[in-house]
């Protein structure tokens, strides 16, 4: 049986994708090889929103091309968003690559692969011509009981610093159906929690007739799920009646992914984000007020172009002022063709690194402050497997989505009562305890 091995980066959209890349695959009668080295078919699923993931890109690419060289029938496909990126490109670049294909071309990928390589010419690219939701295809499924659900793919937004609209396109919603019964099949699969996925993930629905909040409540509605999150959404697409449907809706987690970027409006306004300071903070105060107990995470960019002392400062206020449970901090990256890449007030590296510094102390104080608040408190866990760091517990996540390692006997899939001991800027501790009779 030939075998095919996917390295993901990136976001949960494309860590989502792969599972589609899989079941694609699957279909075809490969089975999954344990690392790239025991595989036929080597599939590298990319991103490109930082330089980051572009450079240990190149590092796998590096072993790829030895793997190729020692055994040329290999097939190595490249695809996702550095793919799409560099799509004029990605051949001159890396010549031993075989196929290559954008986020919306994931079946270019069994074309070439089914067809053998034959009738398919070496060194072609998937057109996206039909952008196809990866929520059509076949999905391999990476955990039992938790499952993403894309409900539509794109982003309209402008923002000056970000690639994704350039390589992931134009926003274009699935239709509610289509996402209900997807939603419908898994919680009859044993699924109890699903994220639904965008890139801008509350602005659905108007070109399909629906709307976010529609959407929240129909799939509350279906039977045996326990809990349903979302990512990410846009400050500027949180509006009252989503906030109502996270109220009101049981399966709704008590948990917002709400991406302010800078705490500087003037900062805010050049990265096109729509929204200042003080409006965030308003939306943090009417959301903080509607759901008890909410837990906010954020995205944090140090270093815009143009971003001053002061400004920066403005940023560590905001993470004090807000609170965050935790937050992703990012150092800018200029990304080629965005707006932001050619301003000409770049920040230097130096000082970005010491900002970076600064924000991701501020960040961990804050968020270990949130979480010792929860010590001695009892909080729901979904049991996901034994614990990572300590084989003797157990690890799972709270409503709130902090990772808890605790003590006790409970299967994965199951929830349980455990009763938080200790806390960390990132984890908790603590042992399970007996279900509260009704
Ligand atoms: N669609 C999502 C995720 C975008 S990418 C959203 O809008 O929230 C995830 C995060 O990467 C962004 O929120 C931003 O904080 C960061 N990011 C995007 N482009 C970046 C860049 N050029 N440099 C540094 N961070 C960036
Ligand atoms: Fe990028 Fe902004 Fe769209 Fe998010 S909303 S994907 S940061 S352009
Ligand atoms: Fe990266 Fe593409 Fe996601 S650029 S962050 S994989 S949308």
């Amino acid at each position: 049986m030939r075998r095919y091995h996917v390295t993901t980066f990136g976001c949960q959209m494309n860590a989502h994708d792969s599972e589609r890349i899989k079941g694609l695959l699957e279909e075809l009668g490969l089975g999954e090889a344990p690392s790239q080295d025991e595989a036929d078919v080597l599939v590298f699923n990319t991103c490109t929103i930082r330089e980051k993931p572009d450079t240990r890109l190149a590092a796998h690419l590096g072993n790829a091309r030895v793997l190729k060289e020692r055994d040329p029938e290999r097939v190595i496909a490249v695809g996702g968003c550095y793919a799409e990126a560099q799509r004029e490109r990605i051949f001159d670049l890396y010549p031993f690559v075989d196929v290559a294909f954008g986020p919306g071309s994931i079946p270019h990928l069994a074309d070439w692969v089914g067809a053998g390589g034959e009738g398919v010419a070496r060194g072609s690219f998937g057109t996206g011509e039909e952008r196809a939701f990866a929520g059509r295809l076949p999905l391999h499924r990476e955990r039992r009981f938790q499952a993403w659900v894309q409900i539509s793919m794109g982003c309209n937004s402008v923002c000056s610093y970000c690639i994704v609209p350039a390589v992931r396109g134009r926003e274009v919603s699935r239709r509610p159906g289509e996402i209900l019964s997807e939603v419908e099949s898994l919680a009859s699969e044993g699924v109890r929690e699903v994220t639904l996925l965008g890139q801008n993930v509350n602005s659905y629905g108007r070109d399909v007739g629906s709307d976010f909040a529609e959407l929240l409540r129909a799939v509350d509605a279906i039977e045996g799920l326990d809990r349903i999150r979302f990512t990410s959404p846009h400050p500027k697409d949180f509006r009252a009646p989503v906030i109502a449907a996270m109220a009101e809706c049981e399966a709704v987690c008590e948990h917002a992914h709400l991406p302010l970027q800078s705490g500087s409006t003037r900062v805010l306004k050049a990265m096109r984000r729509t929204y200042s300071r003080d409006r965030y903070l308003r939306l943090v105060a009417e959301l903080r007020a509607t759901i008890p107990g909410l837990a906010l995470t954020t995205d944090l960019i140090v270093g815009f172009p143009g971003e001053t002392d002061a400004e920066f400062e403005e940023t560590l206020s905001a993470v004090e002022e807000v609170g965050y449970d935790s937050a992703f901090t990012f150092v800018y990256s200029p990304r080629a063709g965005t707006e932001a890449a050619s301003m000409a007030d770049q920040v230097a590296d130096e000082v970005k690194r010491e900002r970076i510094e600064r924000l991701v102390e501020v960040v961990q104080r804050v968020a270990e402050e949130r979480n010792r608040e929860r010590i001695g408190g009892v909080e729901e866990v979904l049991v996901e497997g034994v614990s990572r760091t300590d084989p003797a517990l157990l690890r799972g996540r709270t409503r709130r989505n902090t990772t808890v390692n605790f003590a006790g006997t409970a299967a994965p899939g199951e929830l349980v009562p455990v009763e938080i001991q200790h806390a960390t800027s990132t984890t908790l501790r603590g042992v399970e305890r007996a279900p509260v009779a009704a």
